[in-house]
């Protein structure tokens, strides 16, 4: 292996603690502690593990958390509804809906009606847009998108004026991570389904974020050799030797690729853990943007 190990789950741990510090810190001044909400409509068991898991964070990390759960029949309205009761209490810091919600539920609606002051997920039209605006700063910056920038970041990774190649345009990974890697002055290339040539593409990169879904697409001759290698797929295969009979395995081919780059995320344990450290890093910025 010639590639520099970048150990998110160490790295999330780290920024764990120093939230958990700095909630300690808030709490014994008598300021109200952060609480995050999270809004989960329906039955799907990832979405129920991961809204369950940000809700163990937020106690481990000594915030509060609320959790709402409409059926899987839920109507907009009761959707609607829920969302500007948590905006008006005023014990609420941070709002997060888990996504996808159920087909009936117009998701773009009830984004746009979550207090921007209490977006901890960056996903509401006016924090998105002002990402892609010059100038202009979003309250808060998507969780997974924010986890690849800070791991770059920690791995000592030149980000201006880097060639940086995102794969997958989706709305929680793929566009943001372009947006914020164009914040920070890299030239960025989106690539999807209907690129052209896509491993010609990918050897430009100086900075690879994968988030594509498809298990170990990239393979280690697609990679520029000191290149930045973030993974951010978390896809399950079989696997007859595990006691479970599947391991997870991202979007690149890991064992090829760890000889042909600079430094590269693990799947397990590489952007994975982030997205829920970045969360509550967000959730403790909503309570002191809203009381200081
Ligand atoms: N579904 C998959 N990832 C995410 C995320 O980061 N936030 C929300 N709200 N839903 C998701």
């Amino acid at each position: 292996m010639t590639a520099q190990l970048i150990d998110g789950k160490a790295i999330a741990q780290k920024v764990r603690e120093e939230v958990a510090a700095k909630v300690a810190q808030r709490t014994a001044a008598g300021k109200p502690q952060p609480v995050l909400a999270t809004v989960l409509v329906g039955d799907r068991p990832d979405s129920a593990a991961y809204v369950a898991s940000k809700g163990k964070a937020c106690q481990e990390l000594g915030m509060g958390s609320v959790s709402e759960h409409l059926p899987a029949d839920a109507t907009q309205g009761q959707v609607e509804e829920l969302v500007k009761r948590l905006n008006a209490d005023a014990r609420i810091s941070g709002i997060l809906v888990q996504l996808p919600m159920p087909k009936q539920i117009d998701e773009e609606r009830v984004l746009s009606l979550i207090n921007i002051e209490k977006d901890v997920d960056g996903f509401s039209p006016i924090n998105i847009g002002r990402l892609a605006q010059k100038g202009r700063d979003p309250l808060f910056v998507p969780c997974t998108p924010y986890g690849c920038i800070y791991l770059l970041e920690q791995a000592g990774v030149q980000i201006e004026g880097a060639n940086a190649v995102v794969l997958g345009r989706s709305n929680i990974v793929g566009m943001p991570a372009a947006l914020l890697l164009i914040s920070r002055n890299a030239t960025v290339t989106v690539c999807h389904s209907r690129t052209r040539d896509l491993p010609a593409v990918v050897r430009q990169a100086d900075i690879l974020i994968a988030a594509i879904g498809r298990t170990e697409m990239v393979r280690g001759d697609w990679i520029k050799p000191g290149a930045a290698v973030i993974d951010v797929g978390i896809n399950s295969v079989p696997d007859a030797t595990k006691k479970s009979g599947h391991r997870l395995v991202g979007d690149v081919n890991f064992n090829e690729a760890k000889e042909v780059a600079g430094c590269i995320t693990p799947v397990p344990g590489g952007v994975g853990p982030m997205t829920i450290a970045m969360l509550m890093k967000n959730t403790l910025r909503a309570v002191e943007i809203q009381h200081g």
